[in-house]
């Protein structure tokens, strides 16, 4: 498998993780009365002032929540005022062609970037609407394939993958059948290699970090809603929008953190049965 680009850069590496941005078409357009254009921004100014030297922005899926082309174009225009490279892989409120074509001639659909001597994998995990999230065949053996590559290639010592949904059950009860139908299969499959160090994802709009079949799981919270964890019924949690960071250094540690947007809470449909 031929990595497409190949960076060297400080040590470590700075990435900051964007996830689940759920843009509209329309400015006015509002996720459970929370207007997603304007949470992102603050989230970005955030980003812009407490983040330097940006190596690379990972956005986990869910950008948008209508697959619009204007919602894209949104994110991209968003997007750009931080001034750093980014990739993104699609989620269940997402289009993949869509983003494909929007994406075209750009880097921002590339699967597998090497930054010094780690590799970046992004997998695509949607199924057109669907909520829940599987690893096609394809999918399964690019990944193979790529871990397959790291192990073999001595200029990389350490891997982050990276997905939308989440391959480990959520802890809400509601969240039972929406995560990724095959993550037994995912593990079984980053299990075969050791260059493995860390699993990235967004989807269930929380911050998580916990440690499953001997890999570190990274969650992180959407840039709008929040949802509250280990409820039986949905139910919005009232806490700010945010992003995650991630340090990656040259001797495989991770350092990682949630950084949330400061002040009071967000309006939103707290109420709300459902998304
Ligand atoms: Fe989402």
């Amino acid at each position: 498998m031929a990595v497409m680009t190949v960076l060297t850069t400080q040590n470590p590496i700075n990435i900051v993780q964007i996830t689940d941005t759920h843009l509209y078409g329309k400015s006015a357009g509002t996720l459970l009365k929370m207007n997603t254009r304007e949470t992102l921004g603050h989230v970005l100014n955030l980003v812009i002032e407490d983040e330097s030297d940006i190596d690379l922005v990972l956005a986990t899926g869910d950008i948008t929540q209508d697959a619009s082309d204007e919602a894209y174009n949104n994110f991209l225009e968003a997007i750009s005022n931080l001034d750093a490279p980014f990739r993104w892989i699609p989620g269940n409120h997402d289009n993949a062609a869509v983003m494909d074509r929007i994406a075209e001639g750009t880097d921002a659909g590339e699967k597998v970037v090497q930054i010094n001597n780690w590799n970046i994998i992004l997998l695509d995990t949607s199924i057109l609407g669907q909520v829940h999230g599987k690893l096609s065949a394809t999918e399964l053996e690019f990944l193979e394939s790529s871990l397959q590559a790291a192990d073999i290639d001595a200029s990389i010592d350490h891997c982050l993958v990276c997905l939308h949904h989440n391959p480990v059950p959520g802890s809400a009860g509601w969240m039972k059948d929406i995560g990724l139908q095959n993550g037994p299969k995912f593990f079984e499959v980053v299990k075969k290699f050791e260059k493995v160090r860390c699993v990235l994802y967004g989807h269930i709009h929380q911050e998580l970090d916990f440690i499953h079949q001997d890999v570190r799981c990274l969650c992180s919270p959407s840039t709008c809603i929040q949802f509250k964890p280990k409820v039986m019924n949905f139910s919005l949690d009232k806490v700010n929008p945010g992003y995650r960071t991630l340090k990656l250094f040259a001797d495989g540690k991770v350092e990682s953190k949630v950084v949330r947007v400061p002040g009071s809470t967000f309006e939103a449909d707290y109420n709300s049965p459902g998304y």
